[in-house]
């Protein structure tokens, strides 16, 4: 496609943050931005991403520094004891597992998110035919508010990637922060100054992906 002119060049803009936004495992616990700027990000994803019949199921917690920490030497101590009961093989954790961990230890921040599915029981009784949609649809918000804040925080000069350690960590994390039971923990997303570049990247080709009519 050769270069299209848009209306706004902010659109432009959005497209290149768009395509900038990559996967950053090397990460440094250093920001390019203050922890209000980033406090700021995370709050407009919860207010201002959608959800189905506005129900507003997302629940996100920011965890900066040594709170950040504190996370992934929870996921190192799970994983440990997940070790220690012949679970997970010694040799895969030391080489592998723990490696990882550290790295994402050694960024600045972790976002959590969650959805408060239980929030979604009156709208369930009210709309009894798209019960069975709710709760995905409470997913497809959340992972909206997740792919705002990684464009968010990679325009501001920060690597991210995001991570799947429930249900491994969810009883810490819930005892560790004090947070309610209903919230259920989906996604964590770390942040940091890059350290390295993102690995390299192939793309399946948009044909037999897409299709356009009308045009
Ligand atoms: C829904 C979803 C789940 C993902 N889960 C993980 C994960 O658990 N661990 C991880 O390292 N990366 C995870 N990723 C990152 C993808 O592997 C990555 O986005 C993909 O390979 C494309 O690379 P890029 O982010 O650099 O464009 C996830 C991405 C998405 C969209």
């Amino acid at each position: 496609m050769g270069s299209i002119e848009f209306k706004n060049p902010a659109t432009t803009t959005l497209l290149e943050l768009v395509k900038s936004r990559r996967t950053y495992y090397n990460l440094k616990a250093e920001s390019p931005i203050s922890d209000d700027a980033i406090d700021h990000i995370v709050q407009d994803s919860v207010l201002h991403v959608p959800s189905s019949f506005n129900t507003q199921t997302s629940r996100v917690v920011l965890l900066l520094k040594e709170e950040h920490k504190k996370l992934w030497d929870i996921a190192i101590k799970v994983m440990e004891g997940l070790v220690a009961a012949g679970q997970v093989p010694k040799e895969m954790f030391e080489n592998s597992t723990k490696p990882k961990l550290e790295g994402f230890k050694a960024g600045y921040g972790t976002v959590l998110f969650f959805v408060d599915y239980e929030s979604l029981a009156a709208i369930k009784e009210k709309f009894a035919i798209y019960a069975a949609k709710f709760d995905p649809f409470a997913l497809e918000s959340n992972a909206m508010s997740q792919y705002f804040v990684w464009l968010a925080l990679e325009s501001e000069g920060f690597g991210a990637n995001l991570q799947h350690y429930s249900p491994l960590i969810d009883e810490d994390v819930r005892k560790t922060w004090n947070l309610p039971e209903s919230w259920k923990l989906d996604a964590q997303m770390v942040f940091g100054v890059p350290a390295s570049e993102p690995g390299e990247k192939t793309f399946a080709p948009l044909e037999g992906r897409y299709k356009v009519f009308g045009k």
